[in-house]
């Protein structure tokens, strides 16, 4: 199969997955559209040029039919990005969707409802998946943040509908979160943060093959102090985990990367927004205290180092930065970061908190990168390969 040209898509019926599964808040309003964003310039290429786009998402994890988890409330931000009226399905499937499917006009939109309202998505049935695929000519799955799921809309599909290319959304993911970290301008640094390490055990080791520095934040550097034998006090730490602490730190070692813990952290006397707070060394935690965030040495440390690349990944947020208190240390990445972006440093954010936290600090339209991803960022971030990916043809859309 050969890449699909603009030409190639005049009076085509595409199904496009997209992830829009966005959050909404119990009035049913969309509280973040950055999915729904995201996924504009492919529908808007197909429409452009002449497609009828069936469109496909799930939305939440619903049992069934499940009217808080429809598609309808996404309807008038669609069409207002799009700038045309998008037409809404109550169905996925069936004869209903059938005709509406038939007298879409050329550069329409139908936005199917949600795909897991059959059981049959999620378990991947190929008598769903092929339902699904009777609707379109051709297939496109720009639906990133999904693309770690073997459904029936993002893996069977492909088996009955051919081509199956990535949207513009699925290879920009690629290209940043594979290509860029896997051949990275040098020095290429990765920061990870979260609060526990079983949680990035995956992403530490794959990423400890690629770069040249590692900052590590967050909760997990108390499993990591502990496995050196350092007392921290009642902040988090895995017991569980402290032999992997140990064997990270030392594959660090044997492979030359260059692995900074903070110096000083933010302890707190309770887990709450109004916690006391103070700055002590990292050595130096009290008994009853705990770490909620990395402190001003480390933070000048951390930057100093990253004055020094050319590549950067951050996946995990420095401390709790959702309480003001235990903020700075995220906060100052998210910063130091769009400094870099602005000197032509490559900068990506690999998906969850890491995306809130550059977002809380308004500048997320300065990094190179920002993943929509969750589970998919961070599996390809492990070096995992996707079955939304591996299940598309080679081709892709092109713009001529
Ligand atoms: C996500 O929000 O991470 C994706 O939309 C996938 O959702 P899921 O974890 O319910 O499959």
């Amino acid at each position: 199969v050969g890449d699909l040209t603009a030409a190639e898509l005049k009076g085509k019926k595409v199904f496009v997955r997209a992830d829009l599964n966005v959050p909404l808040n119990d009035s049913q309003v969309i509280t973040d559209d950055t999915r729904i964003r995201a996924a504009v310039p492919t529908i808007k290429h197909l429409i452009d040029n002449g497609a009828k786009v069936i469109l496909s998402s799930h939305l939440g994890r619903p049992k069934g039919v499940t009217p808080k988890f429809s598609l309808a409330p996404l309807v008038p931000r669609l069409s207002e990005l799009l700038g045309i009226q998008v037409v809404k399905a109550d169905d996925c499937i069936g004869p209903e969707v059938e005709k509406l499917v038939a007298s879409l006009p050329d550069g329409g939109v139908l936005l199917l409802e949600n795909v897991r309202f059959y059981k049959e998505e999620e378990k991947n049935e190929p008598e769903f998946a092929k339902k699904l695929a009777s609707l379109a000519d051709l297939y496109v799955n720009d639906a990133f943040g999904t693309a770690h799921r073997a459904h029936a809309s993002t893996e069977g599909v492909t088996k009955f509908l051919k081509p199956s290319v990535a949207g513009f959304l699925l290879q920009k993911e690629l290209d940043y979160l594979v290509g860029a970290v896997s051949n990275p301008k040098r020095p290429f640094a990765a920061i990870v943060g979260g609060s526990k390490v079983s949680s990035k055990i995956g992403v530490i080791e794959s990423l400890l093959e690629k770069c040249d520095i590692l900052l590590l934040g967050g909760g997990m550097i108390f499993t990591f102090y502990r496995a050196q034998g350092i007392s921290v006090g009642s902040s988090l730490v895995e017991e569980d985990k402290l032999d992997l602490a140990t064997s990270l730190l030392a594959k660090a070692k044997a492979k030359g990367v260059s692995l900074l813990l903070p110096t000083d952290v933010v302890i707190a006397d309770k887990f709450a927004p109004d916690a006391n707070s103070k700055i002590v060394p990292a050595t130096g935690i009290p008994d009853g205290w705990m770490g909620l965030d990395i402190g001003p040495d480390s933070i000048k440390i951390f930057n100093d180092a990253l004055d020094t690349t050319k590549t950067v990944i951050w996946n995990g947020p420095m401390g709790v930065f959702e309480f003001v208190k235990f903020a700075a240390g995220t906060e100052a990445i998210a910063k130091k970061l769009a400094e870099l972006s602005g000197k032509g440093v490559t900068t990506i954010i690999g998906g969850g908190d890491s995306v809130a936290a550059v977002e809380k600090v308004g500048v997320a339209d300065v990094m190179s990168h920002i993943s929509t991803g969750g589970g998919a960022s961070l599996e390809l971030l492990e070096g995992k390969e996707l079955p939304g990916v591996l299940a598309l043809d080679e081709a892709t859309l092109v713009t001529a």
